[in-house]
C-alpha cells in the first residue's frame, strides 16, 4: 500500500498553485448530464473522487472524454440507465448528486443509499424532503433510493440545516421543474455558488446562491456550456496551515482570497502574517504559534473541512486552544494519531482541548479520513524526525499531486510503495 514518508522540521518556503475545487467539481460533473448537448468542464482536479464519478457516469451511458488531466467533455444525451451501480456510491458518496441530476432531467433516478463515512452518519433526509416537495415519490428499497415523478413542480422548501449536498441536489432537480422553487436555510459555500453559476451557464434560472434563500424558475431544457471550476478553498487552507505549522513563508496562488477569510482570520490570531493579493495569499508563520479558539460552522464560518488541519497546527502552539466541531459527530479520529507524535489533545464530545506542546516527533501514523490524513502530513512536516503516513488513499481522494506540491515548497516528502523505497528515503535523508 502506498505511504507518505516525511522528514520534518523544514519550513515550507515558496509558491504553490491551487487546483479546482473537488466539492464543486463533483456536483458540476453530475449536473453536466442534465443537457443532451456537450458540456466542457475545465480546471477539474485530477483526484480519485472525480475520476470515480466520471466512471460512474460512463457506466450509465454518458459519453465522457478526458481531454486532459484537468478538462472533461461530457455528453449526457444517450444516458440509458437511470440507476447508478452500488460499486460507485461505495467508493464515493457524492454519486448521490446523480439523483438530483437524473430526477431533474428524466423525472426518475435510482442511486444506492450512500453509507455513512469515517466522519459521521451523514443521512440524506433533507435531500429526500426536497425531492418529495418537488413532487417526486422517493422510496428506499433494497439499499437504493428510487425517486420518480410524473412531473416536477415548484415548491417552497425550508431546510432543517444548511446542508451543502441537499442544497445542491434540490437545486439541480428544481432547475428543470415546472414553476418556481424557493429553498430557504440553504448552504452558502463557494461550491454551492459555483454549481448555481454552472447551471445558469446551461440556461437555468437560479438566483440567490450564496445567500440564505435560493429562488429558481424551472426551465424545460438545458444547453451546452464551457465552464471552469473555482479554486479549491480547502486545498488552499491546507497549505496555509502547513505554512503556519512549519514556520514557513508560502504564497498560495490561484485562489479567491474572500473564500479564505475563515482560515486567514484564525492564522492571524495564531500570530502569522497574512498578505492578501488579487488571486493569492502569502502566509508567513511564526514560532511558536499562538493558541486560539475555533468553532466550525457553515460558510462563511470556519470550514469543518479545515478542522483537522488547524488542530494539527494548534497542537504545537504556545498554550491551550479549543477546537469545536459543530457539523459532524466523529471528526476527531486523527487525535489519537497526533498523540503518537507527541500531541496533547483531550476530546470531550464535540470539543477538543488542545494543549500545545513544544514539538511533534516523527512516528508511523494512519490516515482515518481525507482531511485528517492531510492534518497528519502537516504534523509530519513540522515534526522532528521521520513520519510515515499509512492509508494515504484517503488523502489522494481530494489532493492532487500532494507530495509533489509539498516538495515544491522544500518539503522532504515522498510517496512510496515498498519497504525498499522507504529504507532508501531513510538512508538518504538520515
Ligand atoms: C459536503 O458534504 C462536503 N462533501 C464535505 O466535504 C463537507 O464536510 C460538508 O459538505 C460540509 O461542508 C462534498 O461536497 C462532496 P452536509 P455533505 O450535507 O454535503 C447533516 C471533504 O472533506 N445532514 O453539508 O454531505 C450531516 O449529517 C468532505 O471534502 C443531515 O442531517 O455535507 C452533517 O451533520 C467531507 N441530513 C450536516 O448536515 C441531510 O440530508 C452537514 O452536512 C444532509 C446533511
Amino acid at each position: 500500500m502506498e505511504q507518505y514518508i516525511i522528514k520534518g522540521g523544514i519550513p515550507l518556503v515558496g509558491e504553490v498553485e491551487i487546483g479546482g475545487a473537488k466539492n464543486a467539481a463533483l456536483a458540476i460533473i453530475a449536473a453536466a448530464i442534465m443537457t443532451d448537448e456537450t458540456v466542457i468542464i475545465e480546471n477539474l482536479p485530477d483526484v480519485r473522487d472525480i475520476n470515480v464519478l466520471l466512471e460512474a457516469m460512463q457506466e450509465i451511458g454518458a459519453n465522457v472524454i478526458r481531454v486532459d488531466r484537468h478538462t472533461a467533455r461530457i455528453n449526457g444525451g444517450k444516458i440509458g440507465a437511470h440507476s447508478v451501480d452500488y460499486e460507485f456510491i461505495k467508493k464515493i458518496r457524492a454519486s448521490y448528486y446523480l439523483l438530483g441530476a437524473l430526477l431533474g432531467k428524466y423525472k426518475e433516478a435510482s442511486v444506492p443509499l450512500p453509507g455513512g463515512c469515517n466522519i459521521g452518519s451523514r443521512p440524506i433526509d433533507q435531500h429526500i424532503k426536497g425531492f418529495e416537495a418537488l413532487g417526486a415519490t422517493v422510496k428506499i428499497e433494497g439499499g437504493f433510493i428510487n425517486a420518480k415523478a410524473d412531473y416536477l413542480h415548484g415548491a417552497h422548501i425550508y431546510l432543517d440545516m444548511e446542508s451543502v449536498g441537499a442544497t445542491i441536489n434540490i437545486m439541480m432537480a428544481a432547475s428543470m421543474a415546472d414553476g418556481n422553487t424557493v429553498i430557504e436555510n440553504v448552504a452558502k459555500e463557494p461550491h454551492v455558488v459555483d454549481v448555481a453559476n454552472f447551471l445558469n451557464s446551461m440556461g437555468a434560472n437560479i438566483k440567490g446562491a450564496g445567500t440564505d434563500v435560493i429562488r429558481i424558475k424551472g426551465v424545460k431544457k438545458l444547453h451546452r456550456t464551457e465552464y471552469s471550476i473555482i479554486p479549491d478553498q480547502i486545498e488552499a487552507g491546507t497549505f496555509m496551515f502547513a505554512a503556519a505549522a512549519t514556520c514557513g513563508d508560502v504564497l498560495v496562488k490561484n485562489i479567491i482570497p474572500k473564500h479564505m477569510e475563515g482560515a486567514s482570520a484564525k492564522l492571524t490570531e495564531m500570530g502569522c502574517i497574512i498578505e492578501e493579493y488579487d488571486d493569492a495569499i502569502r502566509v508567513i508563520g511564526r514560532k511558536p504559534l499562538r493558541p486560539t479558539r475555533v468553532k466550525t460552522a457553515p460558510y462563511p464560518g470556519f470550514p469543518t473541512d479545515m478542522q483537522p488541519q488547524i488542530a494539527a497546527a494548534l497542537a504545537i502552539a504556545d498554550g491551550t486552544s479549543m477546537v469545536t466541531e459543530s457539523i459532524f459527530e466523529n471528526r476527531f479520529k486523527y487525535v489519537d494519531e497526533l498523540a503518537r507524535m507527541g500531541a496533547n489533545i483531550k476530546v470531550e464530545g464535540n470539543r477538543a482541548v488542545v494543549m500545545g506542546v513544544e514539538k511533534y516527533t516523527g512516528a508511523r501514523v494512519s490516515a482515518p479520513d481525507l482531511r485528517a490524513g492531510a492534518a497528519l502530513v502537516i504534523a509530519g512536516l513540522a515534526a522532528e524526525g521521520i513520519t510515515i503516513v499509512d492509508d494515504i488513499h484517503y488523502v489522494q481522494r481530494g489532493y492532487e499531486r500532494f507530495e509533489e506540491k509539498m516538495k515544491g515548497l522544500g518539503a522532504k516528502m515522498e510517496r512510496v510503495d515498498s519497504e525498499k523505497e522507504l529504507q532508501l528515503f531513510k538512508y538518504r535523508e538520515g
